[in-house]
């Protein structure tokens, strides 16, 4: 069906997304681009917080996020789990520990999200349920920045899953108790919004493309999104 459409659509995709989606769409967007040559893409990578402030002045077609907005009518799909995991130096003395009482964490020096960031509200949200008071040693508004502190002894972080790459063997990934925080990323619309043709061609990939990757990873335990989970 995909490939009888082929060339047909033509056009401009303005795609907004959540930080962590950029370990994952623009090299989706390759094949898409293969299959629609007449598509032009632009794509900006942002926090939550922007995020919904252009959702707001209806300033892209589709937006891809984790945490849904409750004060706007919105249409959101869910298509890939984005957990958050507790990143460490690998040579941090937890990374042998099983189970490790979230309390523990509370006597590490802590690298956190900017304001405005969805992995900061998830983060704050769970240590508030759990009275866990990290102590905050530095600010960063950028998850690749997070990973250079960690890497460099600065302290440990709570970041998504997904921007853990082929760097893996530089962090130890914490087992600790209400860990991964489980979340999705939704593809998401004003609900009253038509999408265009060319939008409404791009969801339809984005949703396939995932549904192949679940299916990959259910046979192998291979793939970076199967990595570290520890618990799936
Ligand atoms: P953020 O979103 O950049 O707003 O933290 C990333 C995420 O929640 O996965």
């Amino acid at each position: 069906k995909v490939a009888d459409l082929k060339g047909l659509k033509q056009g401009q995709l303005r795609l907004a997304v959540i930080t962590t989606a950029k370990y994952f769409i623009p090299r989706l967007l390759g094949p898409f681009c293969e299959l629609y040559p007449g598509i032009d893409i632009s794509l900006q990578v942002t926090n939550h917080e922007q995020i919904l402030e252009r959702m707001s002045q209806n300033l892209d077609d589709l937006y891809i996020m984790s945490q849904i907005p409750d004060n706007m009518d919105v249409t959101c799909q869910p298509f890939l789990e984005n957990p958050l995991i507790v990143f460490a130096p690998t040579n941090h003395p937890l990374a042998k520990e099983k189970n490790i009482p979230i309390q523990s964490l509370s006597n590490e020096p802590f690298i956190m999200r900017e304001p405005g960031s969805g992995t900061r509200r998830a983060v704050q949200k769970l240590f508030e349920e759990q009275g866990v008071a990290v102590k905050v040693k530095l600010e960063l508004g950028s998850n690749e920045a997070i990973k250079q502190a960690i890497a460099g002894g600065l302290g440990i972080s709570v970041l998504s899953r997904h921007t853990l790459l082929s760097d893996s063997s530089e962090f130890s990934i914490l087992d600790v108790q209400h860990f991964p925080i489980q979340r999705h990323w939704y593809m998401v619309y004003p609900s009253g919004k038509q999408l265009s043709i060319v939008a409404r061609a791009y969801y339809e990939y984005l949703l396939a493309a995932a549904k192949n990757i679940v299916e990959q990873n259910s046979h192998t335990t291979s793939l970076p999104l199967n990595q570290l989970t520890g618990n799936s």
